[in-house]
């Protein structure tokens, strides 16, 4: 379905959002990122020394730089500007060696054909209205052989219908709805974890819901092998550290992780 959202109005919400974004991330409030994401995610990529990497939809760079110091060395490709220009700042700060380039991960054309070992994205690709578009683009860059591993909120419970119900037992239980409304919409929250949380705006980032099956065929009809998917699930630590995680431990996972080669 055509997206009443362009690459274009993507980067101006982007670009909105970049100076909280990148300050929160860095303060470390996006607790679900340090707590949860980021450890089953890396965990889930195994080792990138030494390999020309990709990050699709870098944003700030908080997770290339991460990338960076575990021996990849990183090309970070993001769309808004705002985003980029503070990745950059923070290289200049911290030389690791990251190049940034500003694009979509659609249309990369100052990237060559077949010239990354391998292609990360974190929490991106569900955020752009062309996936088929991206997974093309991305596998033209990659060599033969190459694997593309990539995080994006789970489809099956980030859906237009999701909310967080209390019972009568005092249980929270999650609801989904509308799993096959694939209209485009933008999504408003903050960081809650930090301590100025209400006098920060709230983000507005779009949002291109997509069912299971869409990720999975598209993936597969662009010319990859799925090798594996993985749903991270809270560990006990976290629920320790942060108790507002206990209801997706008991649940359900927020995030989706996906292992693909290029045939
Ligand atoms: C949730 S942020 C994640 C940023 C980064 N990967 C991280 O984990 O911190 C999503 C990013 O995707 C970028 N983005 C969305 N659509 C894109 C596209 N078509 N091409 C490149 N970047 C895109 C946005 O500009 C934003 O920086």
């Amino acid at each position: 379905m055509a997206s009443e959202f362009s690459d274009r109005d993507v980067a101006l919400h982007w670009n909105q959002n970049a100076e909280t974004w990148a300050a929160n991330v860095r303060a470390g409030w996006d607790i679900y990122r340090d707590h949860y994401n980021n450890p089953a995610f890396l965990e889930f990529v195994g080792d990138l020394s030494a390999m020309e990497v990709l990050d699709a939809g870098c944003g700030e760079g908080y997770n290339t730089r991460i990338f960076a110091r575990r021996g990849a060395r990183m090309t970070g490709v993001d769309l808004s500007p705002k985003m980029l220009e503070l990745a950059r700042v923070e290289e200049r700060r911290e030389a690791l060696g990251i190049r940034y380039e500003l694009a979509s991960y659609c249309s990369m054309p100052m990237l060559a054909d077949e010239s990354f070992g391998a292609a990360v994205s974190t929490m991106a690709l569900m955020d752009g209205p062309d996936f088929p578009g991206a997974m093309g683009e991305i596998r033209r860059v990659l060599k033969r052989g190459s694997d593309l591993i990539f995080s994006i909120l789970h489809p099956c419970f980030s859906t237009k219908g999701f909310a967080w119900v209390r019972t009568e037992s005092g249980e929270d239980r999650l609801t989904v709805g509308h799993y096959f409304d694939d209209t485009a919409r933008v999504d408003r929250w903050r960081f809650n974890a930090a301590p100025n949380a209400a006098e920060n705006p709230d983000f507005a980032i779009p949002r291109f819901d997509q069912t299971l099956s869409f990720y999975v065929n598209n993936l597969i009809e662009s010319g990859f092998v799925l090798r594996a998917i993985h749903e991270p699930r809270v560990t006990e630590a976290a629920v320790i550290a942060h108790p507002a995680f206990a209801k997706w431990r008991a649940h359900v996972p927020l995030f989706i992780y996906f292992r693909a080669t290029k045939s």
